[in-house]
């Protein structure tokens, strides 16, 4: 079980709201995995965790490229290899033993989560949150 903290939060609702989502789902994977679901249950969770990550990623860019944050070109690229390396993982997954699989792919997961939320995106929080407070003047 994955304790969500609110350490974990950047400060901005939206996105800390999406977060909490991400770690729900990887909740849930840890829940499949315990109760050593099948794969195929094991499956469904890793492509609603992958398509709830990209669809966040996008959301996350589409906000950054509103704000005109200088780092977009470079958070945009980690979010690439980090979907990169998820694709990686998946299709080991669908080869091999799945749990086992499962398993690297969430601990990949949370700990590429956390560094990400709190020092990248940490990071264009505090940029629109400075942008925002410089234009109520
Ligand atoms: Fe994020
Ligand atoms: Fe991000």
């Amino acid at each position: 079980m994955l304790v969500w903290e609110e350490a974990y939060k950047i400060g901005h609702d939206e996105m800390d709201a999406e977060h909490l989502i991400l770690f729900a789902l990887l909740n849930q994977l840890d829940t499949n995995i315990n109760n050593d679901m099948a794969g195929a249950c094991v499956g469904d969770v890793v492509r609603a965790l992958g398509a709830y990550i990209d669809y966040h990623f996008s959301h996350e860019e589409a906000l950054m490229r509103a704000w005109r944050y200088p780092g977009l070109e470079g958070h945009s690229a980690k979010h690439h290899e980090f979907m990169a390396e998820l694709s990686r993982l998946r299709r080991d997954a669908q080869r091999g033993d799945d749990l086992k699989a499962a398993l690297t792919l969430r601990g990949f997961v949370l700990e590429w989560l956390l560094n990400h939320i709190l020092e990248t995106d940490a990071d264009y929080v505090r940029f629109i949150s400075a942008k925002a407070e410089a234009l109520k003047g």
